[in-house]
């Protein structure tokens, strides 16, 4: 038992435990004696107190059915910590749902990771645990935890497991979308849809297809910063509560700084030392080869822009020529999330593309990335991973795109559009904003046909504001009704990971801050070319000259904006850096 007046404490005022990070009253001892009058008052005794103290960030809302599981998974954490010697300290912060944003989810995420690094800095943790899921809760944790530069795990809630409807197996939410698609275009009517809104999502988790949420999930064991095979286990299976105590345990080693090799060293394994260069381009491998969401490449940006990194969208699009898809999920193939959990996971999928890793790359279990892939678990017959040679696309994801249009890049996610669109050329159909796109998109008077290209602007990060994943432009409904199932949509939005089409994202820089993309014109033709990695206007130099002597920036980013929003328009930087505030 120490006391702050304890001269020979040997740890008096060191930074560890409750010496972290005090107040400020002028007088150190004071302000530790303080804090521990006060935490007494919760009925610690001063044995609890000395133990290395684990945060545990809660992100449970009743807003939030991703995270429903949260309390469940921080009991079995703290009794992970508690096994392991620590003190573990459950907190909250900002909770973030997709349906439950407005006017996004993506406006909120930079507030999230402010929230998630300033109270991880602010209060006294050796270690934290970051429990999120859903789809920007995980990059805001890890924003923060990289600026905070505190040692961390992350730990996922888990995906959903998958509904059922007329003996079809269904999920959130590429189905949500199709079924959608079916119900404007009048096959589904209103009765069933109301029946399928309590199928999709059947249980707590995050959408257990190939969107950004799995995406995050794979990717954080790809970074190194999660416990192998922890990723993907569903929300509600015995295993996820387990990957939680495992969580708290390791929790405490890095709090002690027993993970790295050469054992206990003060600091622990901090969040700098593990998301490196290398780390980030296993992750980049990895989301190539899962199909991942275009989401995952902002959010990559923008946690590798916190370790003072960038992501080269050139070195991405090259690893994408070279990586295959492998796994076989929705919406680029056919299964989700719980499927590949059982055919081996993540480690499974690290032992097929051991020929792009860094097998050396340390993680926070203490294994390394080349470890984990040999200890992967063999299932017989299992068909979601597939091997290099029989893979489920012959090349990666994602490719990233240049031209005229989108000068700072722009992203497709071709293993889920249409073959056959990805070569196009098609007359412009532009809508000015998403207001515009919902009044006119089913207007029978839309002069618009099947070749045609939609055009969707001002729905970037500072255009919306926001970023939405509007730009899964709906099929206009006369088309829809008529059978048809794509076209070619182009957008400065971004997309939903579990959409399906032919869809070029994130054209950089965006058209409200002056972006080619506001030049375009109803009837100007735009070519599409993925194999050359080309999105075009084909209007002569001259002529959008003259159109940008003409245009002019939506009026809100002119107007006054007070609290968030001020800061947000005043700050937010473009997809190719992730969106993140240009001041973090
Ligand atoms: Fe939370 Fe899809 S809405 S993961």
């Amino acid at each position: 038992m120490t006391s702050p007046n304890d001269k020979n404490a040997p740890a008096k005022l060191a930074p560890r435990g409750m010496r972290r990070n005090l107040a400020s009253y002028g007088d150190p001892g004071f302000s530790l004696f303080l804090r521990k009058a006060f935490i007494k008052a919760a009925g610690f005794s001063d044995d609890a107190l000395d133990r290395p103290i684990i945060g545990i960030t809660n992100t449970f809302s009743d807003f939030n059915p991703c995270h429903g599981n949260v309390p469940r998974l921080i009991e079995a954490v703290k009794r992970g910590v508690m096994l392991a010697g620590g003190l573990p300290m459950e907190f909250p912060t900002v909770s973030i749902h997709e349906s439950f944003s407005n006017p996004t989810s993506m406006f909120l995420r930079n507030l999230m990771a402010i929230d998630t690094e300033e109270m991880i800095r602010a209060q006294p943790m050796d270690s934290v645990v970051l429990i999120g899921g859903c789809d920007k809760t995980v990059p805001a944790q890890l924003m923060g935890a990289v600026s905070a530069d505190v040692p961390a795990i992350q730990l996922i809630t888990g995906p959903m497991l998958v509904g059922h409807h007329k003996g079809e197996i269904l999920g959130a939410c590429t189905d949500c979308r199709r079924l959608w698609g079916q119900h404007r275009a009048g096959t589904i009517d209103e009765a069933e849809i109301e029946v399928l809104s309590g199928r999709l999502a059947p249980t707590q988790g995050t959408c257990m297809v190939m969107g950004t949420a799995s995406t995050m999930g794979c990717l954080v064991e790809a970074l190194g910063i999660a416990l192998p095979g922890t990723g993907t286990i569903p929300a509600t299976h015995a295993d996820r509560i387990r990957a939680a105590e495992a969580s708290g345990k390791q929790a405490v080693a890095l709090a002690k700084g027993t993970v790295r090799p050469g054992g206990e060293r003060p600091g622990g394994l901090r969040p700098s030392e593990l998301l490196t260069e290398t780390a980030f381009r296993n992750a980049m491998v990895v989301l190539q080869a899962i199909g991942g969401s275009t989401n995952g490449l902002v959010h990559l940006a923008a946690i590798a822009r916190r370790a003072g990194l960038s992501i080269d969208l050139e070195e991405f699009d090259a690893i994408g020529r070279a990586v295959p898809v492998l796994i076989d999920l929705k919406p680029s193939g056919d299964h989700y999330m719980e499927h590949f959990h059982w055919a081996g996971g993540v480690p499974k999928l690290m032992k097929e593309l051991r020929a792009h890793l860094a097998l050396d790359a340390l993680t926070i279990s203490g294994q390394t990335i080349g470890e984990i892939a040999d200890a992967a678990e063999e299932v017989p017959n299992q068909t979601i991973i597939r091997s290099a040679a029989s893979p489920l696309k012959q090349t990666g994801g994602m490719a990233v795109l240049r031209g005229n249009l989108a000068p700072g890049g722009a992203v497709i996610k071709h293993s889920a559009a249409s073959p056959g669109l990805l070569q196009h050329t098609g007359r412009a159909v532009v809508f000015d904003s998403v207001e515009d796109m919902v009044t006119r998109m089913d207007d029978p008077a839309l002069d618009v046909n099947a070749d045609d290209v939609l055009v969707l602007r001002n729905a970037g990060p500072k255009g919306a504001p926001g970023m939405p994943e509007a730009g899964y432009l709906p099929i206009p409904k006369k088309l829809a009704q008529a059978g048809v199932k794509d076209m070619v949509r182009i957008s400065d939005a971004r997309m939903s990971g579990t959409a399906f089409g032919t869809i070029v994202l994130h054209i950089t820089p965006e058209s409200a801050v002056g972006g080619p993309l506001g030049l375009v014109r109803d009837g100007d033709l735009i070519r599409l070319d993925v194999p050359a990695r080309q999105i075009e206007l084909l209007v002569d130099a001259a002529e959008l000259e003259r159109r940008k002597a003409q245009w002019q920036a939506p009026a809100h980013l002119s107007e006054p904006s007070r609290g968030y929003r001020g800061l947000y328009l005043g700050s937010v930087l473009q997809a190719d850096e992730g969106c993140d505030f240009d001041f973090c």
